[in-house]
């Protein structure tokens, strides 16, 4: 991940650099740094850690320059320390790099047989050195990072800087986001716009292979051979605006008590209430003459995936493959005729997903994506957006762009039953009107919150906790413990409720809690026998029901989280918000930081 940022300016950088970096440092947090041309020489401050840090050592020793490059890093090769922070220098030459170089041990051995020095673990200085060697070659700075180009394989987006050269960098972009900000008399590089919003908002995205000699009055953009190539210049929607935590304590908190509004905001984009419709949508096939649909995304995104595929088959009988997007771009899945993609991602910058979208695109599949960031990488590489309104989501646990994402899922599977004959117009209608009511309910399970505090409490004193459920509650099971490990850090995990005895129940005894997601359905009774397998070995059970659920099912070791009764359809999106609650109270307890847990980044764009 990391985020990159560089500008050709007219006034002191650093401290436009280290903005810019506040609002790429969901990419990671693990160091920071900055360097700049200082008269003839090449000046640097980095430091382990938060920005927060690196801001204070800029503050104790401040940087001069009208040129600089800046880095919030995601740890990937080498420890996050201070050596290992970017930017990198080699002999004259500063490089900040997102991504990983994929052949940098063959490439170190070489520059090491050369005689030169490495002096972090990390695989972007073999790309400082790299260019410093064509330099001392004999090649001018241009040439030198074309060559440098050339050599790289794997996945980068690099901004370089030169010694003595103050209106120079060199950009690139192979996998990972890079744009262009047009200024006044100056100019920008960053890894998405919003971190150039405070300067410009005419951008250039680059495209994969692109490379742009960036100076302050003007910007040439190339291929790889070296030819130069036309990329349009767009205004981007985003605003300067850095959101804030509000009265909360963290931005998870504010997150989740956002989504009555945001569910609201993004149902209306596909539904029409007042009619009881679905809205028609502007989509690259037709949902009647599909015969299979592949969705296809990472984490969170995917679990909206997986309750997609209950949805779309249930609702409009439509065959639904869902991948975990990792997986899904190795697998040599054969492409079925009058088939169709969807592709989740809050961020729309994920690798993975990315990579699978392309792997569709090539196939000549039709492409949606389901996308929270409408000027991202996937949103910009699909045939048609279909966004989620959750508005900018800090937290590093995605909270509200889930639940939206399973808005904008429901309204399709909906609107793919219409089109498919599955659903009648007035089902139809009900079915509208029940999704409506989701931010009425979600409203309602805000008001939990001190009980599901007092619940967070005691489960903060336990090192394992299981999630069960059944239908869609099994995904949000996996949902749930995901949520829970990777803020709290206590170990979790989501199982098909009917899956217990087939394994997982050898883990039941006084230590273990056991979540279980189950309004009351159809299958209610077959969770409460699962609920007594687990209370008949010691295990405690906390149950997430409705009121009917609550009444049916009491078992002595049991502690309740009743909901209100609520129509099927909403189930998945409003239950969401007590395992978010729970997840979130826990975490607060243990005292972890729940906003940027630890080795974590909010945008994943490395494999
Ligand atoms: C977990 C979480 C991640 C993301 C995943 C995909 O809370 O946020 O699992 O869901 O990294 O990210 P996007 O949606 O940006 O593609």
């Amino acid at each position: 991940m990391c985020g990159i940022v560089a500008i050709v300016g007219r006034k002191p950088v650093a401290p436009l650099i280290v903005d810019a970096l506040k609002r790429l440092e969901y990419r990671g947090y693990d160091s920071a740094g900055v360097a700049t041309v200082e008269g003839e020489e090449l000046g640097r401050r980095r430091a382990e850690g938060k920005l927060v840090n690196l801001e204070k050592r800029l503050q104790a020793e401040p940087l001069d320059g009208t040129i600089g490059i800046g880095h919030t890093r995601w740890a990937t090769h080498g420890v996050p320390n201070e050596t290992n922070a970017h930017p990198h220098f080699s002999d004259g030459v500063a490089v900040v790099h997102n991504g990983i170089i994929e052949n940098f041990a063959e490439l170190r051995s070489e520059l090491v047989a050369d005689g030169y020095a490495f002096a972090s673990q990390t695989d972007t200085e073999v790309v400082a050195h790299l260019v410093s060697r064509e330099i001392a070659r004999g090649a001018d700075p241009v040439t030198a990072a074309h060559k440098t180009l050339k050599r790289l394989q794997g996945a980068f987006a690099l901004a370089i800087m030169f010694r003595g050269n103050d209106n120079l960098i060199v950009g690139a972009r192979n996998g990972p986001p890079l744009a262009v900000g047009h200024g006044e008399g100056e100019m920008f590089l960053g890894s998405d716009a919003i971190a150039l919003a405070p300067f410009t908002n005419s951008v250039t995205y680059l495209e994969d292979g692109d490379w742009a000699v960036v100076r302050r009055d003007e910007i040439a953009i190339f291929d790889i051979e070296g030819n130069p190539v036309e990329r349009k210049r767009q205004q981007s929607l985003s605003t300067s605006f850095m959101v804030d935590k509000g009265n909360h304590r963290h931005f998870m908190e504010k997150e989740i008590h956002e989504q009555p509004e945001v569910i609201s905001h993004t149902l209306a984009h596909y539904l029409d209430f007042g009619a009881g419709v679905s809205k028609p949508l502007d989509l690259p096939f037709d949902f009647a003459k599909l015969d299979r649909l592949s969705i296809s995304a990472c984490g969170t995104a995917y679990l909206s995936g997986v309750i997609g595929k209950y949805w779309f088959e249930r609702l409009a009988r439509l065959p639904v493959d869902i991948d975990i997007a990792s997986e899904f771009r190795y697998r040599e899945m054969p492409i079925v005729k009058n088939s169709a993609a969807f592709f989740v991602s809050q961020s729309g910058e994920t690798a993975d997903t990315l990579a699978s979208l392309r792997y569709c695109r090539k196939a000549g599949v039709p492409i949606g994506a389901v996308v929270n960031v409408r000027e991202s990488t996937i949103a910009r590489e699909s045939d048609v957006i279909l966004p989620t309104l959750a508005g900018p989501e800090i937290g590093v646990a995605s909270t509200k762009a889930f639940t939206c994402q399973l808005s904008v899922l429901a309204s399709l599977a909906v609107r793919a039953g219409v089109a498919r004959g599955t659903i009648s117009p007035e089902r139809e209608k009900v079915l509208v009107r029940e999704l409506s009511e989701a931010p009425r309910y979600a409203n309602q399970v805000l008001k939990l919150d001190q009980q599901i505090e007092k619940l967070a409490r005691e489960l903060s004193s336990y090192k394992h906790v299981l999630y069960l459920g059944r239908d869609t509650n099994y995904p949000l099971a996996m949902e749930g413990a995901l949520k829970l490990k990777e803020i709290s850090y206590i170990h979790a995990e989501g199982y098909a409720a009917g899956e217990l005895k087939h394994g997982p129940i050898a883990l039941i005894d006084e230590n273990m809690p056991v979540i279980v997601i189950a309004p009351h359905d159809r299958i209610f009774e077959k969770t409460v026998s699962n609920m007594q397998e687990v209370a008949a070995r010691g295990g405690k059970v906390i149950l997430i029901t409705d009121k009917k659920g609550a009444e049916q099912a009491s078992l002595q070791t049991m502690e309740t989280i009743v909901l209100p009764d609520m129509p099927e359809i909403i189930t998945p999106i409003v239950y969401a918000l007590p395992i978010q609650m729970l997840a979130y109270y826990t975490a607060v307890f243990m005292g972890t930081d729940v906003d940027q847990p630890r080795n974590l980044a909010k945008s994943v764009t490395v494999e």
